[in-house]
């Protein structure tokens, strides 16, 4: 199943689950200086779990762009190395607001997966916060999952945004790569079993700059899967890097910079970086030396580094937007409409760094 196609299925269902479906909102949210990016589904909705604004819809659902550089959640170091880490990636998200909670949230998470993307129930495994009963009895009872499937953690089953902000249980569901596990011995850390899948955020807290916990007076929803995590186990790759989005793009920069001995952690960190650096210059943002704008020229010059890493040094990342373009221009017209101008600023700031790396500055 194509990534295009889990995202339409994913949207359509709950559409069809009385949900509103929603536009990704910017990367970058320029209505919360607490946080540098969009870094889950949840942040466009952050002051509505807050009660601090008021939205039309009980019940929506997005496909939202996503970046992990920086605070909390902070994906960067990890990308190349791993699998699944990309610091930009696209999250699948429904959101209750003060609609319905756990009981809605769970049946709908688990038809999804087992009613529309085909996934079988002995590949699934959840966990739980060890307070959370509501959840566990949710799960034994009206699932009827056994409860060897169900492991219950103290602060993993906790999820919050930043160090302050909306927070509350969550109930995770884990995929399973080895059907013919030995379930006495189970542990879900280890990663060449399993894949961590979609996270269901039970919003009932509000946390202060002490960490003091508050009641909100409505209780919410946020849920969140990796497209592109959810898409390399319909593929039967496990590996983001190799799922459909992405292939065409690696292709491409073996072809581009045509050099043999190219390192896969190399390849996977450039193909990551201009994927987010195409998506955040798309949305306006310039490289710099403040902020989110630092950001991006560290993502361009990382990139850049590990090409000269292997005797590259000639601009390349320029020329990698048509493909992106081919890839993602037809949902996200931005980067089909600036495609031009995104090439003129990759290239500009290519051509400075690789000035001074030449004379050996960096
Ligand atoms: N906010 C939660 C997460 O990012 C669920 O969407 O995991």
């Amino acid at each position: 199943m194509k990534t295009s196609e889990i995202r339409k299925l994913f949207l359509n269902f709950f559409k069809s689950h009385q949900h509103i479906k929603l536009k990704s909102s910017k990367i970058i949210p320029y209505q919360d200086p607490s946080l540098l990016f969009t870094n889950s589904g949840m942040v466009p909705f952050k002051n509505i779990f807050l009660g601090k604004e008021k939205i039309k819809y009980l019940q929506v659902v997005s496909s939202q762009c996503c970046v992990r550089v920086g605070g909390k959640h902070n994906d960067l170091e990890n990308v190349g190395y791993t699998n699944f880490h990309n610091t930009f990636f696209e999250m699948l998200g429904n959101f209750s607001f003060g609609s319905y909670f756990k009981q809605n949230a769970i049946k709908l998470a688990w038809t999804f997966l087992i009613e529309e993307l085909k996934i079988s129930k002995k590949n699934l495994f959840v966990t739980v916060h060890y307070k959370d009963k509501k959840s566990y009895f949710i799960w034994v009872n009206e699932i009827g999952i056994s409860k060897k499937r169900i492991f219950k953690f103290d602060k993993e089953n906790f999820w919050q945004m930043n160090n302050m902000g909306p927070c509350g249980y969550c109930t995770e569901i884990y995929f399973c790569k080895n059907k013919n596990l030995d379930m006495k011995n189970i542990s879900l850390l280890n990663k060449k079993n399993f894949i961590e899948l979609w996270n269901l955020v039970f919003i009932q807290f509000e946390k202060d700059i002490k960490g003091n916990l508050y009641l909100l007076p409505n209780t919410s929803v946020d849920t969140g899967m990796g497209l592109e995590r959810i898409a390399s186990i319909k593929q039967n790759v496990f590996c983001n890097y190799e799922i459909d989005v992405f292939k065409p793009l690696l292709n491409e920069i073996k072809y581009i910079i045509n050099v043999s001995n190219l390192k896969k952690e190399y390849l996977k960190i450039i193909a990551d970086h201009i994927r987010t650096s195409a998506f955040l210059i798309s949305e306006g943002l310039l490289p710099n030396k403040k902020s989110q704008g630092y950001v991006l020229r560290r993502l361009i010059r990382r990139s850049l580094i590990s090409g000269y890493k292997i005797g590259v040094l000639k601009p390349y990342l320029y020329k990698l937007i048509d493909i992106l373009d081919t890839i993602y221009g037809k949902v996200y017209k931005k980067l089909h409409s600036f495609k031009e101008n995104i090439k003129k600023i990759i290239l500009k700031e290519e051509l400075k760094f690789i000035k001074l790396l030449d004379k050996g500055m960096i």
